[in-house]
């Protein structure tokens, strides 16, 4: 499992030296938000420190397929929907303003950015209406969205019919590690410590700032920006307002002569295809995306990955399967991103998430908010995205994604009282929760080691479910997941699954 990206870029140095004792702002996570807002910070002349718990790049930035669109399937009119015309009008601009500071820091960065139209297509007369809805959407933000009826085959590039086509032309394709990688070497030449394997464990706030805990020391600091991907501090139950989907990525060679996209896609049917082609050493690369699920709730991952290798193959028969990752990103009840001060943190937090899987604009959208609140110069966009309030139908959602985590909770640990208790080891690659007395432990064999470990997530206490295309233990409440040794991956939780007793 590695990324076309992580396959096709320079490796990006770690930093494994102690955090500093203070700075102005910290900011933990080193993906696209996290580096964009240390960009920003910095040349605004802020002390920034950034503090990453893995690599940079490692979690869903490295992991996407790396889209800088302002047409995003349908999330228009869902934005619409739920917030309006003059949020849905903010979003665009706020998206806009992202997608124009990336090229602009970008320029001249050979394979960092390539200009490609993006077009949101449809196969059903459902898919049709969806269309529809978002090209209404898309009008009235002013986006010069054009419609296509029952494009030919030829038109698009693409091997499948067609019923209807959304197109955007000027968008683009990034190669999300090389811009990562620019991003990081500014700002460490610019004296901005990046540390790597240092995971925040903890903050206090006190009168004038914040003590960040880390792994490996504490930071003092006036503000602490969270670009952690997953809301990691409770404080404002955010994350009790995301909704983690999990998707797989496949690329592909693609031979000489055979169907050749022509813009980065994304079908609004389900299940739900991203496409898009890159040249690598003068081959044609072919990127699927497919088999969304909510993290931790499908019962076979390794099935969903297939059934993504199955339509490829379907469509593309001569397609070489080059490599697949797996990548999640949190979608927010109101469809809009959050990005500002956590409640209760004094005025010293600030949280960027909820992309809903279009966070190449959003994170730097996200980073310009914050920066801008912290040096105190807000765009008009932000202050409208600042001000919407969540109306009636996102109470209602997140109601309905609390109902459905406690239904989980409650569901799964009954599940870990049936759960059948054998003395066999798992078969290699497989895992399953077993109990001991009255505690959950998840066994898994990988790699000929069989491992004992307490089954509960760390972060509130779900009820753990095996991965099997991926060899992870993956939380079905918040999305959390861990090695098969323990260690934190991704998602809200900070510390390691523990040794199951003996
Ligand atoms: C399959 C898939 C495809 C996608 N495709 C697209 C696309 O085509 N276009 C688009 O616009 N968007 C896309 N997205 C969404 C986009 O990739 C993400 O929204 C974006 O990368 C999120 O960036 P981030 O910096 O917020 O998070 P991340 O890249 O996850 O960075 C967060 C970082 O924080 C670190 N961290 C976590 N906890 C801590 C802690 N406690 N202490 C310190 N560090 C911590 C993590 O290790 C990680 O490196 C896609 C997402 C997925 C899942
Ligand atoms: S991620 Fe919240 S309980 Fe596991």
């Amino acid at each position: 499992m590695r990324s076309l990206w992580a396959e096709t870029a320079p490796p990006i140095p770690d930093d494994a030296s102690a955090p500093p004792g203070g700075t102005t702002v910290v900011v933990a996570g080193a993906g696209l938000t996290g580096l964009a807002a240390a960009t920003m910070l910095q040349s605004a002349g802020v002390r920034v420190a950034v503090v990453e718990a893995r690599s940079i790049g490692a979690v869903t930035t490295g992991n996407t397929t790396g889209k800088l669109s302002l047409l995003q399937g349908d999330v228009l009119a869902h934005v619409r929907e739920h917030a309006g015309d003059e949020a849905l009008r903010a979003y665009v601009e706020s998206n806009r303003a992202g997608q124009e500071w990336l090229c602009r820091e970008m320029q001249g960065i050979a394979g960092a950015v390539a200009e490609e139209s993006a077009v949101t297509y449809a196969t059903t007369p459902a898919g049709v209406k969806t269309l529809d809805a978002e090209f209404a959407a898309a009008q009235s933000a002013g986006l010069p969205v054009e419609r296509l009826a029952q494009p030919a085959r030829d038109e698009l590039g693409v091997p499948f019919e067609i019923e209807a086509a959304l197109r955007l032309e000027a968008q683009f394709r990034l190669h999300p590690l090389r811009v990562l990688a620019e991003l990081a070497r500014r700002l460490r030449a610019q004296g901005v410590p990046i540390v790597t394997g240092c995971r925040m464990t903890d903050v206090a706030v006190e009168d004038h700032g914040v003590v960040v805990k880390t792994e490996r020391g504490d930071i003092r600091a006036a503000t602490l920006v969270l670009a952690a991907g997953a809301s990691v501090l409770d404080r404002g139950l955010l994350f009790a307002r995301l909704v983690p989907s999990r998707s797989f990525v496949v690329a592909y060679d693609l031979p000489a002569g055979a169907p050749s996209p022509r813009g980065m896609f994304l079908s609004v049917d389900e299940p739900s295809r991203s496409l898009r082609c890159d040249d690598v050493d003068g081959i044609r690369v072919l990127t699927i995306g497919g088999g969304a699920h909510i993290t931790g709730r499908a019962e076979h991952t390794g099935r969903l990955l297939a059934e993504v290798d199955d339509w490829a193959l379907s469509n593309w028969p001569a397609a070489r399967r080059r490599t697949w990752w797996a990548a999640q990103d949190y979608r927010s009840v109101t469809h809009l991103p959050f990005a500002g001060l956590l409640p209760r943190s004094g005025g010293h937090i600030y949280a960027a998430t909820g992309y809903g899987k279009w966070g190449m604009t959003n994170a730097v959208a996200s980073a310009m908010r914050i920066a801008g609140r912290i040096v105190g110069s807000e765009e008009p966009w932000a202050a409208t995205l600042d001000a919407h309030h969540a109306g009636l139908a996102d109470i209602g959602e997140t109601i309905q994604a609390n109902t459905s985590v406690g239904g989980h909770l409650l569901a799964d640990w009954v599940r870990s009282g049936v759960g059948q208790s054998t003395t066999d080891p798992p078969a290699e690659g497989s895992g399953r929760i077993a109990r001991r007395g009255m505690s959950p432990v998840a066994e898994s064999t990988t790699g000929g080691v069989t491992r004992r470990l307490s089954g509960v997530c760390t972060h509130l206490g779900g009820i753990l479910t095996w991965n099997d295309a991926e060899c992870s233990w993956d939380c079905p409440l918040h999305g959390s997941r861990f090695t098969p040794g323990g260690q934190v991956l991704e998602g809200p939780a900070v510390a390691a699954l523990s040794t199951a007793d003996e």
